[in-house]
């Protein structure tokens, strides 16, 4: 056996003894793991559940704050909360008590009810997109937003950053493969039409490209996470945010800022610490406290022409829809969570958490030797096996699934849960600072562990 092929096989006893340890610490998930089966697809009701480093998915009990427990008693530091959804901390207790008091008064009427003349304005108060409409997801928010670009501009096309994720969005489901041609993102199932046709791609902080899939003039909008976070973080470069939009400008082309994940750098996300001036706006997970909810905001120029595109006299032809969107229960949850977590003093208790985080994770790197990095975007923070000076094309081509599998399992097996697809960590408002240092002990015994066979 080769001393390489010999590593791996010691990275896989690793993995292998952690599986072990689940197993024997989580006897109730396995039995429900097996019933589970006989009538979930892949045992899950959702199948992104089964992409836990687990060898069979953990079945939550309940959650507060930065806590998390399972069905079989273990308790947990969550740093994963929900992939975002859970960023206020689990059922944050005026969402909560929001949430109980409308459950008890009519949860859904297709009829406005007086806290969304709020969650409007404050809305508007965050992100300054004066005009807003409430649905249940942001992929659903990012798929009327893009309907809508094209509608008012009469461009077919959208334009998205190389391994962005913006929901179930089939145009933002798109790549640039090896020879850098558009191409459908590996494992869609089910396209409807070969990805070059309805998407243009470039690679995130490339103007140059940016300016010349523009020049086309076919682009109807850029919808952009104004740093990505789904590829590991990659944070803008200084200069990128006004090219885009002073070249999204020039060509026509409206610009779609989706603030979903990077609600995390301030109550109005990079938008609001930046300055920035998008056409359109979305943000979906953290504003309903865990309830399914987002949001859509847009100029009053866009606005004027949604207005009467969505008025046509014959029900349902504007292809917006969305019986349960704007719904009393989801909109009660949303002015609660938004008038009382997440703002400016909240974040200015995660903050500082995130950067404990990401320093306790450099310094275990660098004690290991690894090429790995680490990035933070206020009170969220990734680490990445690769160095912190990539693209995201270089960033895909270098996750190394095997021993982040690890980390996230020898993670979960010592109280600590991080979230599955990222090496992410997320703070809310009830993690501690103990939390933190429990991750950096338990996360430099597994880097180190990683290292020895690296
Ligand atoms: C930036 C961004 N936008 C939109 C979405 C879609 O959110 P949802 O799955 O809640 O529709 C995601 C999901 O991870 C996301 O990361």
């Amino acid at each position: 056996m080769s001393s390489t092929s010999s590593k791996s096989a010691r990275l896989s006893e690793l993995l292998e003894a952690e599986e072990e340890r689940y197993r024997a610490s989580h006897p109730r998930s396995l039995t429900l793991a097996g019933q589970a089966a006989k009538s979930l697809l892949n045992g899950v009701p959702m199948s992104w559940m089964t992409h836990w480093a687990t060898p069979f998915p953990l079945f939550m009990q309940r959650a507060k704050g930065a806590r998390l427990w399972d069905v079989d008693g273990n308790e947990y530091i969550d740093f994963c909360l929900g992939d975002t959804g859970a960023m206020a901390g689990h059922s944050p207790p005026a969402a909560a008590e929001a949430i109980s008091r409308r459950a008890a008064m009519g949860i859904t009427a297709i009829l406005p009810t007086e806290d969304a003349v709020v969650v409007g304005e404050e809305l508007t108060r965050r992100f300054g997109l004066p005009m807003w409409q409430i649905v249940m997801t942001a992929t659903d928010a990012n798929r009327f937003a893009l309907r809508l670009a094209r509608h008012v501009t009469g461009r077919p096309k959208v334009l998205v950053f190389n391994w962005c994720y913006h929901g179930t969005v089939d145009e933002t489901l798109a790549v640039l493969d090896s020879d850098r041609r558009v191409a459908r993102r590996p494992g869609v199932v089910g396209p409807t039409q070969p990805a070059g046709e309805t998407t243009r791609v470039v690679e995130f902080n490339d103007v140059d490209a940016l300016e010349r899939e523009l020049a086309h003039g076919d682009v109807a909008c850029v919808i952009a996470e104004p740093a990505l976070t789904n590829i590991g973080i990659i944070l803008p470069d200084p200069g990128f945010h006004e090219a885009l939009r002073a070249l999204t400008r020039a060509a026509g082309t409206l610009l779609l800022i989706d603030e979903t994940h990077t609600i995390c750098a301030g109550p109005g996300g990079m938008t609001a610490e930046l300055g920035l001036e998008p056409d359109m706006l979305v943000v979906g997970k953290a504003i309903g406290g865990g309830m399914p909810a987002a949001a859509y905001g847009m100029t009053e120029a866009v606005a004027r022409v949604a207005a009467e595109a969505v008025e046509e006299p014959e029900l349902n032809i504007s292809g917006i829809g969305g019986t349960l969107s704007g719904n009393a229960l989801a909109v009660a949850a949303v002015r609660a969570t938004l008038s009382r977590t997440l703002r400016v003093e909240d974040f200015e208790r995660m903050i500082p958490l995130a950067e404990r985080w990401e320093a306790g994770v450099r310094a275990a790197i660098e004690e290991c030797g690894l090429q790995w990095s680490v990035t933070r975007l206020g009170c969220r923070a990734e680490y990445w096996p690769a160095s912190g000076d990539r693209t995201a094309a270089e960033a895909a081509a270098m996750s190394d699934d095997e021993a982040t599998s690890y980390l996230h399992l020898h993670a979960l097996n010592r109280n600590v849960l991080l979230t599955p697809f990222h090496n992410m960590a997320l703070m809310c408002p009830d993690t501690t600072p103990d939390d933190v240092d429990r991750h950096t002990s338990v996360f430099r015994e597994a880097l180190g562990n990683v290292a020895s066979v690296r």
